[in-house]
């Protein structure tokens, strides 16, 4: 595996093995000192053309607890500005010294097209509303360590909201499946895709119909930065209709979840404090990112097995 940039290409067994290796690296979280020399020497450029906290940021920390150097780059305060190309800037970055380049951009395509103009490894940190492989990495580890099992099978996952514009909902998708899950995309019929042939899923428009059902809900952000008219009739209704308030929370089935990839909408679709309910998972899956974006990095610029305790 030379780059990490779509689910799709990912198979049900590589897939486990990053999970579990991902466990490995939870593991090493969990030390005194979190921290092993596994990708001493090697450079990972963050490379960030569009805003993120998480990603970025446990991408930064995921490499250095495998004490690999970082080298941040943030296209607000670079030469992007001045007009400088991204060809230019990736190979301006690569001649300076980097084994894998982490890429987010506004456009689908552009992490696939670095590979054409490097040697270093590519790495999707998401991608316009295509792919975002590491979240669905580390959603389903977050998953999986809460029901136990290798997979998730028997699990029914309702992924509620904007799945039209939403990157973290195509991966998710390709990651539960393969998994075993059975997946419910929810949401008002101008925030799904136009065309969703071959996708693996059951619809459903009506958010009540699948609150008792499900064993995870989903809840996707509205991205409004993403939508270039109005997709639905106004904050207050989408929020009436598909918010997750206590009320929804309260009917959910027992031992169910809550998980959201961030940031928050409070208001629109979050209309419950996470905090006041018992089974929200999503600070779980931010703590779980580091984990998940250390054991992709390792897989990628490792060499032998998992690494040793550096104490
Ligand atoms: N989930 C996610 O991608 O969040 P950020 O945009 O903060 O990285």
């Amino acid at each position: 595996m030379k780059h990490f940039l779509d689910i799709a290409e990912i198979s049900r067994e590589s897939l486990i093995e990053l999970l579990d290796m991902t466990a490995n690296m939870a593991e090493i979280n969990r030390r005194p000192v979190p921290k092993v020399p596994a990708l001493r020497g090697k450079v990972v450029a963050t490379v960030f053309f569009e805003d993120s906290t998480r990603t970025r940021i446990s991408f930064d920390t995921a490499a250095k607890r495998l004490s690999a150097d970082v080298m941040g780059f943030a296209a607000s305060a670079s030469s992007i500005n001045k007009g400088e190309s991204i060809r230019d800037t990736i190979e301006t970055l690569e001649a300076i010294g980097v084994d894998a380049f982490v890429i987010r951009h506004k456009t689908g395509g552009v992490p696939a097209t670095v590979t054409k103009w490097s040697d270093a490894s590519i790495i999707n940190a998401g991608d316009g509303a295509n792919q975002h492989p590491t979240q669905a990495l580390l959603d389903s580890y977050t998953i999986r360590e809460h029901f136990g099992g290798q997979d998730l099978t028997g699990l029914r996952i309702s992924i509620v909201g904007d799945v039209r514009h939403s990157r973290v909902a195509r991966s998710d998708i390709q990651a539960f499946t393969k998994l075993g899950a059975a997946v419910t995309i929810v949401g008002p019929s101008t925030l799904l895709p136009s065309d969703m042939t071959g996708w693996p899923v059951e619809v459903c428009n009506e958010f009540d119909s699948v609150i008792g059902e499900s064993d995870v809900i989903y809840m996707l952000r509205l991205q409004r930065e993403r939508m270039n008219s109005a997709f639905v009739p106004s904050l207050d209704e989408y929020a009436q209709r598909f918010g997750l308030d206590k009320s929804r929370a309260k009917r959910m089935r027992a031992g169910s979840i809550v998980m959201h990839p961030g940031p928050m909408n409070r208001g629109v679709e979050m209309c419950v404090d996470p905090a006041e309910i018992p089974n929200s998972l999503i600070l779980r899956q931010v703590t779980n990112g580091v984990s998940a974006r250390m054991a992709v990095l390792f897989k990628l610029l490792g060499a032998g097995g998992i690494p040793e305790d550096e104490g």
